[in-house]
């Protein structure tokens, strides 16, 4: 199984959801189990680190999100990832859009994981400390979430 967290700069909210996620994962048991990748919307910080911000919080939650290096979303996406989970509308239209006929994958909201039909991470770029808290609670709830949906579908196959 293999899950794509996607944003618009792949610095703040998806290397966040990647790191979270692996956490929640190691903790239930299904590291081995599930594949987690992160990449943006746009190409403006491809081969950076997280946002200093989001490494901050995240450290603060025991999560280290130092190695990660932000990349690009690419058409083998659509083939390689079960789910690819997108932190906004904006994001998730682009992910429509390229999606190609016959694909797959989960393409949706990843808060729908949380029960939040509908709902985005908010983009925490342009704001203060208090937004990457806020970011990290969504995605943490959200994790969970995508864990039973995983759990679900693996118990199936
Ligand atoms: P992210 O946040 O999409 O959560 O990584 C942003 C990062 C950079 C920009 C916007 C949002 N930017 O405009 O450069």
């Amino acid at each position: 199984m293999r899950v794509l967290f996607v944003c618009l700069g792949n610095i703040c909210r998806s290397p966040t959801a990647e790191g979270v996620f692996r956490r929640e994962l190691e903790a239930a048991g299904l590291a081995g189990c599930v594949e987690v990748d992160s990449c943006g919307i746009g190409p403006w910080h491809v081969g950076k680190a997280p946002d200093p911000r989001a490494c901050a919080a995240a450290r603060r939650r025991g999560i280290d999100l130092g190695d990660l290096r932000a990349r690009q979303l690419s058409n083998e996406d659509f083939q390689r990832f079960d789910y690819l989970l997108a932190m906004d509308h904006d994001n998730l239209a682009v992910l429509k859009r390229q999606c190609p006929s016959g694909c797959r994958a989960h393409v949706g909201l990843f808060l729908d994981f949380a029960g939040h039909q509908d709902r985005p991470v908010p983009d925490p770029y342009y704001g203060g400390e208090q937004g990457f808290e806020e970011v990290l609670d969504l995605i943490e709830e959200a994790s969970r979430g995508l864990i039973e949906d995983i759990g679900r579908r693996l118990e199936a196959s």
